[in-house]
């Protein structure tokens, strides 16, 4: 097996991942639990040191334990991997101004060959995600420098007489598009044959909740996305019914979705399922809140509330579940104890209230978006379950940044409505990962006819993703655009100003709060 050691990256289990992918089984510990006692235990086959947000110039950050370079395997470090690995090694990591990179940039390779980039440069040079503060500005002695960047003159450096191999971009994420081969050659030379698959993820999970619950029963909290449909079928093949499904109306939803949702699962599924309208409560604790954790923690914090409320009806009622994933567990907290910053407070991770009656089954916790869709397709959910875009369970809540009030939740809710009608009618709904309009808390000074008007003004959002972790804005057309804005502010009122976000995550997110 290959251990991850996990320096608090947000996209350390995108690593795990394209080693699931691969087939190959691997675990992530945190650094402040692997010691040399635990790597002695857990004899790694390979390791791999994540990216993460410290600076290895600071006094007292993160360290992986010496013993791991005397072990005699395979080490792959990214990003702060790679310079916690040139620090410990005799380089030499500044910070400084005018080396930080953010975004795309082009690996050029060296003459030299390593076995590491077999295959890898397709065209003399190589796409790569940057994300870093700190650079490498000597390095260790018995490494060689195989590729370069304009930013980063040591972006690819190995010793692979020891198979040490330090990367300063990241690899796992998918706008390092080849990334995925340099960890095929990285296990084939750690030795790893690749035999692990998502049916074993299926019957493993399945074995995990019976063996959880018990003969208790549980609620599970439905939205109508993709991912707490997967869990709710995944949890009735494992408990059948002792599952009681809740959909929770909580008044920011988009245009219709309520009925939509509730008659696309009531026809194709036998679960038991309750519709809870709960628009007052919510709105009524959101109406002239403005700071996003706050919307989030409410939000969180009254979805528990009312699922304890349905509970309480149900005799043996004692779990709840959940379709959290992976990035909801990453930007929320630290995972297992891990050393990640908290981004945002995801509804139903750092949204929870603390003390809570119910006790969580998520059985998606680990995965990202598109192995979730994965896993649907092999319960055989209909494809309209699993073509849907990612639906954020605090809702339009986090697309009205600034205060909440009904009035602009009314014109967002039209306002999207025509955006997405305008990507089917041009068929990009599939194309696009995610899609959505931000009501924006400025109002704007236009001419309409021969009046003045002063509304607000919207953004629109379009991202493409593979697993929500990195995204880039959806190339549209101008004309796309043009004819999207004039319906926009033909068809709804109160809107009068029309913007498209471009910016990619990292450095943006994809919702606005
Ligand atoms: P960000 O904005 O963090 O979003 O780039 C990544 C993906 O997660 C969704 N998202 C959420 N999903 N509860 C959810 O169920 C939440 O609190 C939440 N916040 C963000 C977001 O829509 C995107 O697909």
């Amino acid at each position: 097996r290959l251990l991850i050691i996990d320096f608090g990256s947000q996209v350390t289990q995108l690593i795990a991942r394209r080693l699931r992918e691969l087939n190959v089984y691997c675990e992530i510990h945190p650094y402040q639990n692997v010691t040399d006692a635990f790597l002695k235990d857990f004899a790694p086959k390979a390791i791999i040191f994540s990216g993460g947000p410290d600076s290895v110039t600071r006094d007292g950050s993160p360290r992986p334990p010496a013993t791991a370079f005397s072990m005699g395997v395979p080490i792959l470090g990214i990003c702060y991997g790679q310079q916690v690995m040139m620090q410990e090694l005799g380089g030499l990591v500044e910070s400084g101004h005018g080396t930080a990179e953010f975004g795309r940039a082009y690996v050029t390779p060296a003459e030299e060959q390593l076995p590491l980039l077999e295959g890898w440069f397709s065209d003399g040079r190589e796409q790569v995600w940057m994300s870093h503060g700190d650079h490498v500005s000597r390095i260790a002695p018995g490494f060689q420098v195989y590729g370069t960047s304009p930013g980063a003159p040591f972006a690819i450096t190995a010793d692979p007489a020891r198979n040490f191999y330090a990367v300063q971009f990241h690899p796992e994420v998918h706008h390092t598009p080849r990334g995925a081969k340099l960890y095929e050659n990285f296990v084939k030379l750690a030795g790893f044959t690749g035999d692990w698959t998502m049916a074993s993820y299926r019957e493993e999970a399945i074995r995990k909740i019976r063996e959880q619950v018990g003969d208790k029963r549980v609620i599970c909290g439905l939205s109508g996305g993709v991912d707490s449909s997967v869990a709710a079928v995944l949890i009735h093949e494992a408990i059948g019914d002792q599952l009681t499904c809740v959909f929770v109306d909580h008044g920011l939803l988009r245009l219709n979705e309520a009925e939509e949702v509730v008659t696309m699962f009531r026809d194709n599924y036998n679960i038991p399922l309750i519709h809870a309208d709960e628009a007052d409560l919510f709105i009524g604790a959101l109406e002239g809140v403005s700071d996003p954790e706050v919307k989030r923690k409410t939000i969180g914090r009254l979805f528990i509330d009312v699922f304890q409320k349905y509970a309480n009806q149900i005799e043996g009622a004692e779990f709840l579940a959940q379709g959290t994933l992976y990035p909801d567990v990453i930007e929320s907290v630290s995972f297992s104890g891990g050393p990640s910053v908290t981004i945002k407070s995801h509804h139903n991770v750092g949204g929870l209230p603390e003390k809570m009656g119910l006790k969580l089954v998520e059985p998606l916790r680990e995965l990202f978006k598109d192995e979730v869709r994965a896993l649907g397709r092999e319960l055989g959910l209909p494809e309209k379950f699993i073509g849907r875009h990612p639906f954020p369970g605090p809702g339009l809540a986090i697309r009205c940044p600034g205060e909440i009030t009904r009035e602009k939740l009314d014109i967002l809710r039209l306002a999207d409505a025509v955006y997405i009608d305008q990507i089917r009618k041009h068929g990009l709904y599939d194309e696009i990962w995610q899609a959505f309009v931000a009501i924006l808390p400025v109002r704007t000074v236009g001419v309409m006819g021969d009046g003045r008007t002063y509304d607000f003004a919207c953004a629109l959002r379009a991202v493409t993703s593979v697993d929500g972790m990195t995204a880039d804005y959806y190339p549209f057309t101008h004309e796309f655009l043009g004819e999207t804005a004039t319906r926009i502010i033909n068809e709804v009122k109160g809107i009068n100003r029309v913007t498209y976000d471009i910016t990619s995550k990292p450095p943006g997110t994809i919702e606005w709060e």
